[in-house]
């Protein structure tokens, strides 16, 4: 039985990557401190795969707490995924995101070192890539012109990580996402933002669903077909699927110390009101909107290169964005009954 601690497994893309793990029949141990998830995910994990999941309560920024789940497990490779992750949020208190993030992060990799586990699965971001417009991003390009502490501190960890491998015989794969949406199928297991959502997609769905009122577009003057700016959107499924290629991948490999970045997405740019039209045909609901003015900070497009993912990975996504927001929608309905009966 091969052994994987999944770190921030609550999450939106842990949760679905611990589900994908269990069925491949990988033994998985998730360790959260729920800053931004819900203690019910274990339970609705647990009910997807029909078993119990092992977890520790734990936060990354304590290094002896972490340090105790290393000497009461034994781990093959890890996937970090442990984070906060609110652009705006950490603008306004750098501090926080470069203590959370970096602190986490470096905990982990003292407490892999101090008990020989040396593969390592690392979530960054499309984010890294910052200003640059050359699309599609490849990986080659270089990063680090960041806009925000959020981003820098994915860049910094990617840094910090690069220079940990080559010292001290670690593996790594960092995986930089582009614009993960959708749900499992079950409608048990998404994405949940705390707040009012920043993100396109869960901001629909609430839209959808009544919660909030109507979407603003944000601009409608960029240089694309219809004005309205470009993502990547990659099914949250796929990405996990992706994880599960590269933790093969790292289990397969001979080498004593590596670090290799790839991208995950689909390789296809969609606009924001190819998304709306898109959701509106998946959901048979009209999405109400407004076009506002852009955004400080967004770029007009990005969308990923994906060759290497799928000559180094055999990862190549297959769910479709209708599929995606079709799941998104099940998922919004499942939480708002489930919210309802608990009022
Ligand atoms: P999420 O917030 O849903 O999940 C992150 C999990 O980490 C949460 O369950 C949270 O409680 C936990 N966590 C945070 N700080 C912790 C700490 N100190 N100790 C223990 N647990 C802690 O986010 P997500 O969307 O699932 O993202 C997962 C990772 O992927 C993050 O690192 C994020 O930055 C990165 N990422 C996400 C996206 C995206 O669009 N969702 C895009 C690119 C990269
Ligand atoms: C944002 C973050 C990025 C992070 C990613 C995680 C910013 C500037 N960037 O990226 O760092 O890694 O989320 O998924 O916050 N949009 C609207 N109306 C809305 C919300 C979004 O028109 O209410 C548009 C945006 O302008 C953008 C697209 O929808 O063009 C996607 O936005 P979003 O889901 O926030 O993702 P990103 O901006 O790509």
């Amino acid at each position: 039985m091969v052994n994987i601690l999944i770190t921030g497994g609550t999450g939106y893309i842990g949760s679905h990557t611990a589900v994908l793990l269990c069925e491949a029949g990988y033994n998985v141990h998730i360790a959260d401190n729920f800053a931004n998830s819900d203690p019910g995910v274990l339970n609705r994990i647990e009910q997807i795969i029909g078993k119990s999941i092992h977890f520790s309560e734990v936060d990354l920024t304590s290094s002896e707490d972490l340090d105790l789940v290393f000497k009461n497990n034994t781990f093959d490779a890890v996937i970090h995924f442990a984070g906060l992750k609110s652009v705006g949020e950490s603008i306004k208190e750098p501090l926080k995101y470069y203590n959370n993030n970096i602190s986490s992060t470096m905990n982990l990799l003292n407490s892999m070192h101090k008990h020989n586990v040396d593969k390592l699965v690392f979530s960054s971001s499309a984010t890294v890539y910052g200003e640059c417009k050359i699309v599609p991003l490849e990986e080659t390009f270089p990063i680090g012109q960041t806009t925000n502490p959020y981003a820098t501190s994915k860049f910094m960890q990617e840094l910090i990580l690069r220079d940990v491998a080559f010292a001290s015989n670690l593996n790594v794969v960092t995986l930089r996402y582009f614009n993960p949406i959708g749900a499992h199928t079950s409608g048990l297991i998404g994405e949940n933002p705390k707040g009012i959502p920043n993100n396109l997609c869960p901001y629909i769905t609430q839209v959808l669903s009544g919660k909030l009122e109507m979407l603003s577009v944000f601009g409608d003057d960029y240089e694309t077909d219809d004005g309205s700016a470009i993502r990547d959107y990659i099914h949250v499924v796929d990405l996990a699927n992706g994880h599960l290629k590269a933790i093969e991948k790292l289990l397969q490999t001979n080498s004593s110390t590596s670090y290799n970045a790839i991208n995950l997405g689909r390789g296809i740019g969609v606009s924001v009101l190819e998304m709306i039209k898109t959701f509106e045909n998946a959901t048979g609901r009209k999405v109400p909107y407004r076009v506002t003015s852009r955004r400080q900070g967004d770029l007009p497009v990005s969308y990923a290169a994906t060759d290497k993912a799928l000559n180094e990975l055999d990862f190549k996504a297959e769910r479709s964005i209708e599929q995606a927001c079709r799941d998104s929608w099940n998922y919004q309905e499942e939480f708002n009954k489930t919210s309802a009966s608990k009022e």
